[in-house]
C-alpha cells in the first residue's frame, strides 16, 4: 500500500474507529516498505511525511566510489521490512536473526554489542542513560554485514531484538517458577523496531559482505569521510581559559624550550569579551590586537582555534540583527538562533568571517551544543522556522558544523575543529567530538564506537592523578583523530609531570613520524569511506555468506563467531594495518585479540600470534602496537611543527611480516580542496618476494602535484 495514502487515512480517522474497523495490531497490517535504489548497494524507504532530517546535512553521495565497490545483495526478505503510522507515531520493523549482533547507535562510552536493549537516542551531555550521548547517531551495523540508517531529526527509539509482537516469531514459553534460568525478562525478538514521535521518517539500508563494507557505504553515501588539513593531525594545546595573548606567546616559547611539537593553540572562553552566553568578540584587555597576535603565531606555523557556545550575549554586535531569528527560550539568558534559517546562518558566518577567519583563525570548538535539559531550551520551546524544539536540539551541533564546513569550502580552506554534539550523516564534517566525561577506558571505548557512527572522537587529555596515568592518556590520545591537551581548567603543559616528560615527548614524536600513514588513512576515509580509527569488529574482512556456504566456521554454530571474538572495546585499528592496544594506569599486563593472519610487534618486528588472544606484559615507555602481515608503514622524520616544515621529506618505510603488499601513499597541498580537482600525488610502495627475500620499490605519479616524499629507505622489520 502507498504509505502516503495510508498515513492520510490514519490521520483523518479517529483512533477508536480504527481499532473497531480494522486490525492495526497485526504485522500484516503494517505497510511493506518500498525500497528505492539510491546507489550501488544503497536503498531507501520512506514512510509518511518527509521531515527535517540529518541526511539534509550530508555531502553529495560519492556515487563513483560506491559503484567501484560493486553492488551488494539487499539484506532482507523484502516483505519482512515494514512500517506503520499510528497514534504513537511512525515506526519501522526490520528483521533480525537470532544469532545476529548489532553494533553502533552512536558514540557510547560503554560496550559495543547493542543487542537486547532499548536506546532512546537523544543528544545530551554524557548521561549514563542508554542512548543519551553527544552523538546519538541512528545508524547500526549488523554482524551479518549490512547497515541501517534512520534519518530523522526526532529522538528515535531503537528496540534491538527486544519487544515481542504477538504474531512475531516467539521464543518458547517458559514458566518462571519451574524454568529457572531459562526464563528471561527479555525474551529474544526477531526484529529491530524503531519509532519516532513524528509524522514520517526515511530508512536507508547499506549492503555488504561484512560490517566494514556496510560502514563504508554509509560514509560514502553521506559524502565520504573528512580529509583534515595536515596541520590538524599535529599537536593541539588548549590554553587556560583566562590566558591573554602574552600568556600564549610565553607558552609557545616554552614549547620551543622543552622541544615539544606544537601545531594548534586553542583559546578557551576568555578570548571573548563575554562568555556563557557569548559575544563572539575579542576581549580587548586580553587580546588587544588579535590580527597581530594571529600573525605572530602563523609565522611560526601555529594555527589558532576559538572556543564558543552558540548562545548570544545581549552585548554581542550581532544580537539585534539575530533577534528575529531566535527561539522562544534562552540558554544562560542568551538567545538561541534558529540555524535552519538561511538569514541566521549568514549573520553568524559573516560576523565570524570578518572578525576571525579573515584575520587568520583556523577553526572553532563548538561547545554546549549537547547540554543537559536544565540548561538547554525545553521540549515545548518554539522556533521561528516552525521546527520543533526537539528537532532543533537533536541537529543543532550538526547544523553548526555543516554551515561552517560550507563557509570554509567557499574559502577553499580546510578546517579541523571540535564539537560536542553530532548526529547522522556527519562523516564529511571536520569536527571532532570531545566530552567532559573523563574515564580513560570510556574514552577508548568511544574511539572504538565512533567508527560505527561515522563521527570522529578525541580522548583528549586534561590532567591526571599520577605520572603513569598522564603518560598512558598521552599514549592513547596520540593514536586518535586529534592529539589534544585541553588545559582550559588545569593549566597543565605536556611537561607538567617531569618524571615522564621524555616519554610523553617520545610518543608525540612517534605520532608525528606516522603522519604520512595517518594522513593517507584519512584520504581512504574520504575516498573509500574506511574509518581511519576503527572497531575490531570491522576487521573480519570476509563475506559471512561465503563462509557459511563453504562450511568453514571452525565448528562454531554461530556464523558470526569471528565478529563476536573481535567485540573488544579496548583496542582498535589505525589505518590499514596497525592495531593499537592502549594501556590504562596500573595495568601490568593486558589481553590483545588478534584477527586472523600473522601479527607482528610494531617496535621489534617479531611475530606475536595469529587469530588468537595473547597476553602481553606492558612497558611504561610503549603503547602496544601490532602490525598485520604485509603491513607497510611509511614514516617521516619528526618535526616540531607540521606547517612550518618546508621542503622535501625523506621516508623510512617499514614492512612487517612475510607477505608481499602494495600501499598507496597520498600527498597533496594539505590545506585546500584542490585535491578534489585531481591536484595530488600518489606514491606506490610495493614489496615483492623473490627467492624468499623481500625487496621494496616505490614510484610516484605526480598528478599535477609534486609529492613532498622523496628518498625512500626500506626497513624490513621481520626479516
Ligand atoms: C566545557 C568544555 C571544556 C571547556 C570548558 C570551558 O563545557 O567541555 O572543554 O571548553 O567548557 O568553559
Amino acid at each position: 500500500m502507498n504509505t502516503a495514502k495510508w498515513s492520510m487515512i490514519l490521520l483523518v480517522v479517529c483512533p477508536g474507529a480504527v481499532r473497531a474497523g480494522s486490525d492495526i495490531t497485526s504485522i500484516s497490517s503494517m505497510d511493506i516498505l518500498q525500497w528505492e535504489k539510491m546507489a550501488a548497494g544503497v536503498w531507501k524507504a520512506s514512510i509518511g511525511k518527509k521531515e527535517l532530517a540529518s541526511i539534509d546535512y550530508a555531502g553529495p553521495p560519492k556515487l563513483k566510489a560506491l559503484s567501484d565497490m560493486g553492488d551488494a545483495k539487499f539484506p532482507f526478505e523484502r516483505n519482512t521490512a515494514r512500517g506503520q503510522i499510528n497514534a504513537s507515531g511512525t515506526s519501522v520493523r526490520l528483521p533480525l536473526e537470532e544469532s545476529e549482533k548489532i553494533y553502533g547507535l552512536g558514540l557510547e562510552f560503554k560496550g559495543i554489542n547493542r543487542r537486547s536493549n532499548v536506546y532512546h537516542l537523544k543528544v545530551d551531555h554524557y548521561g549514563g542513560v542508554k542512548g543519551y550521548t553527544h552523538a546519538p547517531v541512528p545508524f547500526y551495523v549488523s554482524s551479518k554485514g549490512y547497515g541501517v540508517f534512520v534519518s530523522t531529526a526526532r529522538r528515535p527509539s531503537f528496540y534491538v531484538g527486544i519487544g515481542n509482537r504477538k504474531d512475531s516469531k516467539l521464543p518458547p514459553y517458559i514458566d518462571r517458577t519451574t524454568g529457572g534460568s531459562k526464563w528471561s525478562a527479555r525474551p529474544v525478538s526477531d526484529a529491530v523496531e524503531v519509532s519516532v514521535n513524528g509524522q514520517g521518517l526515511e530508512v536507508y539500508v547499506f549492503g555488504g559482505g561484512n560490517p566494514l563494507e556496510a560502514v563504508r557505504r554509509y560514509n560514502l553515501y553521506c559524502g565520504g569521510g573528512v580529509l583534515p588539513p595536515r596541520w590538524g593531525l599535529g599537536f593541539w594545546h588548549r590554553m587556560h581559559t583566562r590566558s591573554s595573548d602574552s600568556d600564549v606567546l610565553k607558552e609557545v616559547a616554552d614549547f620551543e624550550k622543552y622541544d615539544f611539537p606544537l601545531d594548534v593553540i586553542g583559546l578557551e572562553p576568555g578570548w571573548q569579551s563575554f562568555a556563557y552566553p557569548c559575544s563572539f568578540e575579542w576581549d580587548k584587555t586580553r587580546f588587544p590586537e588579535p590580527k597581530r597576535f594571529l600573525k605572530q603565531l602563523s609565522e611560526k606555523g601555529i594555527r589558532v582555534n576559538l572556543w564558543e557556545n552558540p548562545y548570544l550575549a545581549p552585548t554581542s554586535t550581532i544580537s539585534q540583527a539575530m533577534k528575529p531569528y531566535t527561539g522562544s527560550h534562552t540558554v544562560w539568558l542568551g538567545e538561541v538562533p534558529d540555524y535552519t534559517l538561511e538569514t541566521a546562518r549568514k549573520i553568524l558566518l559573516d560576523h565570524h568571517q570578518k572578525n576571525h577567519l579573515d584575520i587568520g583563525v583556523s577553526g572553532y570548538k563548538f561547545d554546549e551544543v549537547d547540554g543537559y535539559d536544565v540548561w538547554l531550551w525545553p521540549d515545548h520551546a518554539s522556533f521561528p522556522s516552525g521546527h520543533s524544539a526537539v528537532q532543533i536540539r537533536q541537529l543543532y551541533g550538526l547544523m553548526i558544523q555543516n554551515m561552517f564546513m560550507q563557509r570554509f569550502r567557499e574559502m577553499n580552506k580546510r578546517t579541523y575543529g571540535l564539537v560536542r554534539s553530532s548526529n547522522g550523516a556527519a562523516s564529511p564534517s571536520g569536527f571532532v567530538i570531545y566530552s567532559d566525561y573523563y574515564d580513560h577506558r570510556g574514552y577508548v571505548t568511544a574511539l572504538v564506537n565512533c567508527s560505527l557512527a561515522g563521527v570522529l572522537w578525541t580522548p583528549e587529555i586534561r590532567s591526571a592523578r599520577s605520572d603513569e596515568e598522564w603518560l598512558r592518556r598521552f599514549q592513547s590520545v596520540c593514536f586518535s583523530p586529534m592529539v589534544q591537551l585541553n588545559a582550559w581548567s588545569s593549566g597543565k603543559k605536556p611537561w607538567s609531570f617531569p618524571k615522564v616528560t621524555d616519554l610523553v615527548r617520545d610518543v608525540i614524536r612517534l605520532r608525528t613520524r606516522l603522519l604520512p600513514y595517518i594522513y593517507t588513512a584519512f584520504y581512504d576515509y574520504n575516498q573509500r569511506g574506511i574509518p581511519p580509527f576503527r572497531a575490531m569488529v570491522l576487521e573480519t574482512g570476509f563475506d559471512h555468506s561465503e563462509e557459511i556456504i563453504a562450511g568453514k566456521l571452525h565448528g562454531e554454530d554461530n556464523p558470526y563467531a569471528e565478529t563476536m571474538r573481535l567485540e573488544t572495546t579496548d583496542q582498535y585499528m589505525m589505518g590499514p594495518s596497525i592495531l593499537v592496544a592502549p594501556v590504562f594506569a596500573g595495568q601490568k599486563r593486558r589481553k590483545v585479540v588478534l584477527p586472523r593472519g600473522n601479527w607482528y610487534d610494531f617496535y621489534t618486528g617479531k611475530i606475536v600470534g595469529n587469530g588468537e588472544t595473547i597476553t602481553i606484559e606492558t612497558r611504561l615507555e610503549q603503547i602496544p602496537l601490532f602490525v598485520k602481515d604485509g603491513g607497510i608503514v611509511p614514516m617521516m622524520p619528526s618535526v616540531n611543527n607540521i606547517a612550518g616544515a618546508k621542503g622535501t621529506i625523506d621516508l623510512e618505510v617499514r614492512h612487517y611480516g612475510r607477505k608481499e603488499n602494495t600501499y598507496l601513499l597520498y600527498d597533496d597541498d594539505g590545506q585546500t580542496f584542490d585535491y578534489e580537482k585531481g591536484i595530488f600525488a600518489v606514491t606506490e610502495l610495493s614489496v615483492k618476494k623473490s627467492n624468499g627475500k623481500l625487496t621494496g620499490s616505490s614510484s610516484t605519479s605526480n598528478n599535477k602535484w609534486q609529492s613532498r616524499y622523496r628518498k625512500v629507505s626500506w626497513k624490513f622489520m621481520s626479516q
